[in-house]
């Protein structure tokens, strides 16, 4: 579903008109729906059918208490990566026992936290942090339960900086080292082995890595398995692409079937196992919107730029991947001369822009929204240029709440002091 859609020339998130967002709340402003969040997750786990599953939400798209409560009413499971993390869910409401804690480089204060919640699992993804893990469980008197995030090495053909799951990445042990490193953590006294984890990369839009990675990692339970080292889940990670200008990623349904699909008429080793994933931007990426006021058009030189109230801290992905986000007026009703603009933010950077070469009919003073934010928006602002960070709303039906006022300058700055004397 698409939640975002116009109406009598003007936009709408679900039921409700965005210019009285922007009227209410000002700009700029991320505005997620409810409805196309909870359709998301649904359409995940309700196709895994009874099989026995976790869809772990991956919290570092979005990490929103709001957004993570209505996920969390749905029954949904939680991939953290920080104690910070962990603290959203809890204070969201989630379940720690349905949470995984993934990470390449968690502290002990991290382990000791996670540890006391109760997770479900820690993904380990070093031999160090093995070892760790188990001296911490042993001081706490507790087993940590463990599975090992294995790289698979196959390319998910996706952009550099969001692949994962190649040899050359920081990500997970070699395959070909799992089995001997699941030998040695079975000899650790404070773990427990659960299972095995992979994720491969981010914004993958094809299926076939997701099959490649599946297939090595089904090869490795089994010689697991003949090791004597059975295995309770295999979690397949996140990474599955939306739809940001053109490409057809595979629904989610589409994807859970062809993973069942490649398990079906595996042995009972297999048919034990719990599935799990972590998506995280198929699930909230096309459920938000960042809105926007264009501030200034600045015409007549080389290029024509469309200068808005958002920036390159509210949204960093155009600016850090070149990302492509669609963008729209959201009153399309009074008479505008389109032209072609770069669309950039205040920020003092030549590579604070939200879209390059759009062609737009506006005038200062106009709404715009940057689209298919909702994943790695809000959660990779910061404050560059002193700038608070935006408001968040959720709308739901025809109704709307602030579920993040927008900050004060007197919170971004209350951590500071001066020096004495
Ligand atoms: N699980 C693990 C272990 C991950 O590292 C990630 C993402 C996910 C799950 C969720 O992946 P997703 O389903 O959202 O693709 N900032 C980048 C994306 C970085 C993804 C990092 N890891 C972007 O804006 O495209």
């Amino acid at each position: 579903m698409n939640p975002f859609g116009f109406r009598d020339r003007q936009l709408f998130a679900e039921d409700v008109p965005v210019a009285a967002i922007a009227e209410q709340v000002g700009t700029p402003c991320y505005i997620y729906s409810r409805a196309a969040i909870e359709a998301r997750y649904r359409a995940f786990d309700a196709a895994f059918g009874t099989r026995a599953h976790q869809v772990c939400y991956a919290v570092k798209a979005n990490s929103t208490l709001a957004l993570l409560n209505v996920l969390v009413r749905l029954g949904a499971g939680f991939d953290i990566v920080s104690g910070g993390e962990l603290e959203r869910v809890r204070r969201a409401g989630g379940d720690t026992a349905k949470v995984v804690f993934s990470g390449v480089g968690k502290t002990r204060e991290e382990m000791q936290l996670a540890l006391a919640a109760g997770i479900g699992c820690f993904n380990v993804e070093s031999e160090p942090e093995l070892d760790q893990l188990n001296e911490v469980a042993g001081r706490m008197g507790k087993r940590a339960p463990v599975a090992l995030r294995v790289n698979p090495d196959v390319d998910p053909a996706t952009h550099p900086y969001i692949s994962t799951g190649l040899k050359e990445s920081k990500f997970g042990v070699p395959i070909e080292r799992a089995l001997a490193i699941y030998q040695r953590a079975q000899s650790l006294p404070h773990l427990q082995i659960t299972g095995v984890g992979c994720h491969i990369g981010s914004q993958i839009t094809d299926m076939d890595p997701f099959v490649d990675a599946l297939e090595r990692v089904v090869e490795l339970v089994g010689e697991l398995g003949d090791a004597g080292i059975e295995l309770e889940h295999l979690d397949l990670g996140g990474g599955l692409g939306i739809n940001y200008r053109d490409e057809s990623p595979p629904e989610p349904d589409d994807y859970v079937l062809a993973i069942l699909n490649r398990l079906q008429g595996l042995g009972s080793r297999y048919q034990r196992l719990r599935l799990m994933i972590q998506p995280g931007r198929a699930i909230v990426g096309n459920a938000g919107v960042l809105l926007a006021r264009v501030l200034y058009l600045k015409l007549g030189g080389v290029r024509n730029f469309a200068i808005v109230d958002a920036g390159m801290n509210d949204l960093m992905r155009p600016a850090l991947y070149d990302a492509w986000h669609d963008i729209a007026p959201v009153k399309v009703d009074a008479p505008r001369t389109p032209r072609v603009y770069d669309v950039v933010g205040p920020v003092c950077e030549s590579g604070d822009f939200l879209g390059r070469n759009r062609e737009l009919g506006i005038e200062a003073g106009d709404l715009l929204v940057v689209a298919s934010a909702g994943a790695y928006g809000m959660a990779m602002s910061s404050n560059y240029n002193t700038r608070p960070r935006a408001a968040e709303v959720m709308v739901d039906g025809d109704r709307f709440q602030v579920v993040r006022r927008r900050e004060s300058l007197d919170e971004l700055l209350a951590a500071e002091s001066l020096l004495p004397g």
